[in-house]
């Protein structure tokens, strides 16, 4: 694609994470019911996660249901699990043809049995794949993460295995669900919306945030590009000053 040279692909984020908001809203604008919005939001995954590949984004998490999600209407919850399952069987070839791992994040234990038998034979498939880690944001939230890391270290300091004082950024690291994956380097949220709503609080400290008013569903390889240059002219300063970084 020409537009992708203007791209530079020395300044990739290594890590992009997108909160894929505003299926609903493309739905009702159209006069469709929320779960055409949901159906069309996938068709969107597909071309983003394959034009990721492309431009050598080593990673990619996308934020597909949320903990506080299962508090939807019964008929959407068990849409949208649906829908995966469909997906998952349908785009496995897509990912062992780009090369791209499957990971999942999340309590994946609170899916549907249908669902995590559907996911653990494609992340058993594409382990090995190595262009692309795609990570689906599955039953997640941020909070639920950082309680469940510090249970798991309060053990361990309970049984002599680490102690207090060891206790540094890498341990924290080490027991959220993101423990194999770098910190974000650029967000992304569509649909005009400029909240977090619980995704990746602890890994996103130093990410640049880019918010875009159109609806997931309308997200484009050109809607990409956009967000990417803009995030290629931010200075990223981590506290320095801007002579610092330029010298
Ligand atoms: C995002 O679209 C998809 C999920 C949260 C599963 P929404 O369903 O939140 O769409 P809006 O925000 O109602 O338009
Ligand atoms: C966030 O979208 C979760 C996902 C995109 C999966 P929501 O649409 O659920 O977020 P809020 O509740 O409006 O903030
Ligand atoms: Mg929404």
């Amino acid at each position: 694609m020409k537009e992708e040279n203007t791209i530079n692909s020395e300044k990739l984020p290594q890590h992009l994470a997108i909160i894929m908001d505003g299926n609903g809203r493309w739905a009702k604008q159209k006069g469709f019911l929320r779960t055409i919005g949901h159906e069309n939001g996938a068709t969107a995954v597909k071309r983003t996660v394959e034009q990721c590949a492309r431009l050598g984004i080593p990673f990619l998490t996308l934020y597909a249901f949320s903990t506080e999600n299962w508090n939807r209407p019964k008929f959407e919850v068990d849409m949208l699990m649906k829908l995966l399952v469909k997906a998952l069987k349908k785009e496995v070839k897509t990912l062992q043809e780009n090369n791209i791992k499957l990971n999942a994040i999340g309590n994946l234990d609170l899916l549907p049995a249908t669902v995590r038998k559907e996911l653990t034979e494609v992340l058993e498939k594409t382990k090995n794949n190595t262009r692309l880690t795609l990570s689906l944001a599955l039953s997640y939230g941020s909070r639920n993460e950082l309680i469940e890391a510090t249970k798991e270290i309060c053990n361990k300091v309970k049984n002599n295995i680490i102690s207090v004082d060891a206790i540094d950024e890498s341990v924290i690291n080490k027991h959220l669900y993101t423990h194999n994956l770098p910190d974000v380097d650029l967000l992304i949220r569509t649909s005009g919306e400029q909240r977090i709503s619980n995704f990746l609080l602890w890994q996103i400290a130093y990410a640049e945030l880019y918010f875009c008013d159109v609806l997931w569903p309308d997200f484009s390889n050109e809607h990409l590009l956009e967000a990417l240059k803009v995030y290629q002219n931010r200075e990223r300063r981590y506290g320095k000053t801007s002579e610092q970084i330029n010298k």
